[in-house]
């Protein structure tokens, strides 16, 4: 007789530890240059129908996989059917989990020690944005510390999920996320009082303007919302496995969605007030968050405590995220391969270290990996495009259709209906996951075909 499978404690530390993996860069770090590269409120309006229509409906949908299985991402398509080739979704996942793993990793490092830089007083004396530039430039460059913050990253992830599920995962989710979401609002406050500029900040973030609209958003928007949600790879059908089968799974992916959600809108409203209070312009790219807010903090009152609080907290919410990537590669092996959680745990990190190394390596410290032959970008840049957009958008693409067209609605619905009064939003439900989300996927897919904007 084998042990009952772990479970999360409470519904509340499941909704947590789900978030968690769900807050992390993706909403704080890519989610404001998205929106400052791509026009402001019009994005944010897209990413958000995204978010409703496509992103919930994949939720319920890896949430109610995983549950039925109880098994991880692998496992869940063999005990659903068995020596079928849909037991490549999940393989698909765990090699997109380490992928991601690997580059996130590496930015994940740059927050740490970006927390150690502005503690150290590295940014209080900057004279505009060209040194906030040069101190980022030579950090990154940096062999030595990219590759021991990666480490350090990494090990932590390790530690953490080696602890198991609700010894490990929930605990320290549950500790970190409250107060990740206490600093932020902090944040908000700072910036929305910070006089001049800011109703402008508001505006473009707020305000739609639909003259700006171009094709690509649509495509951004949606993998923004894919990235940031945590979907596409197994990491919902993994949690999703944990959740006790008395619990409420349409009401626990719609608290996941919209506290995803509204952290992300959260940061935005941080950032754009501030940005056009100190004269800056929105487009500042990936680098952001790097370059841009420690010259804002530098000219804050109190700008080290801020900033020191607001880099520990993207590495927070980095660290909850990096975790429940981890956890779909150990989930597979201790269930398939009847590994320890600790072996499993300590292996994978290792390969996830080595396959990072050379995104770390990436941005200016060694030429060997800054730009990749064929793609003409640094290796870091095409492993995001790689497993953090495609494979990602190819696996929800194939769990919308194994749901929809394979299980079938009324097999998934009777497994949301064990701890659900009533599925009412079941014929919409049903609509998105075989017609919706899969023909915009698809069509997303066409079009970068098409256009041939792969790279
Ligand atoms: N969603 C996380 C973020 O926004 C990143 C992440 C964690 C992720 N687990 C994932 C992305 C699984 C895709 C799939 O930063």
């Amino acid at each position: 007789m084998e042990a009952p499978r772990e479970e999360w404690r409470s519904k509340a530390g499941f909704i947590l530890a789900a978030a968690g993996s769900a807050i992390g860069l993706g909403n704080i770090w890519r989610f404001p240059y998205m929106t400052g590269e791509n026009g402001g409120a019009a994005f944010v309006l897209i990413y958000i129908f995204f978010v409703i229509f496509i992103g919930f409906t994949i939720m319920l949908a890896e949430l109610t996989i995983g549950r039925h299985s109880q098994r991880n991402a692998v496992g869940a398509f063999e005990a659903i059917f068995p020596k079928t080739n849909w037991r490549f979704i999940g393989v698909l996942g765990i090699i997109t989990g380490i992928g991601i793993l690997s580059f996130y990793g590496v930015v994940a490092g740059w927050t740490l020690g970006y927390f150690f830089k502005t503690l150290l007083g590295d940014f209080s004396h900057l004279s505009g944005e060209k040194a906030a530039q040069d101190i980022f430039v030579g950090f990154i460059r940096n062999p030595v510390s990219e590759i021991v913050y990666l480490f350090v990253f990494i090990a932590l992830t390790v530690f953490i999920v080696s602890g198991g599920v609700s010894e490990g995962i929930e605990r320290w989710t549950k500790i970190l996320m409250p107060f990740l979401f206490l600093l932020l609002v902090l944040l908000v406050i700072r910036a929305l009082t910070l006089g001049s500029g800011v109703s402008e900040g508001l505006s473009f973030y707020l305000k739609p303007n639909f003259s700006a609209l171009k094709p690509e958003i649509f495509i951004l928007a949606l993998g923004q919302a894919l990235f940031s949600l945590s979907l596409g790879m197994g990491a919902m059908i993994t949690y999703g496995s944990y959740i006790s089968k008395r619990e409420n799974l349409i009401s626990s992916a719609g608290y996941v969605v919209f506290f995803d959600t509204l952290i992300a809108l959260l940061a935005g409203l941080a950032i754009f007030p501030a940005l056009f209070a100190m004269g800056m312009t929105p487009k500042g790219g990936p680098g952001l968050v790097f370059l841009v807010l420690p010259s804002i903090f530098e000219k804050m009152p109190f700008g080290i405590v801020f900033g020191a609080c607001f880099f520990l907290l993207l590495s927070i919410a980095a660290l909850t995220s990096t975790i429940s990537l981890l956890e779909v590669a150990v989930a597979y092996f201790i269930d398939e391969r009847h590994w320890s959680r600790v072996k499993a745990a300590v292996l994978t990190g290792i390969v996830v270290f080595v396959v990072g190394v050379p995104s770390a390596l990436s941005q200016g410290a060694s030429k060997w990996f800054d730009r990749i032959p064929l793609v003409h970008m640094p290796f870091l840049d095409f492993m995001n495009a790689l497993f953090g957009n495609y494979a990602l958008t190819i696996g929800s693409f194939f769990i919308s259709i194994f749901v929809g067209w394979k299980w079938g609605i009324a097999a998934a619905s009777k497994e949301i209906e064990l701890g659900a009064e009533k599925f009412s939003l079941r014929p919409i439900w049903a609509f998105s996951v075989r017609f919706f989300a899969p023909l915009a996927i698809l069509i997303i897919l066409i079009y970068l075909i098409v256009t041939g904007r792969f790279f």
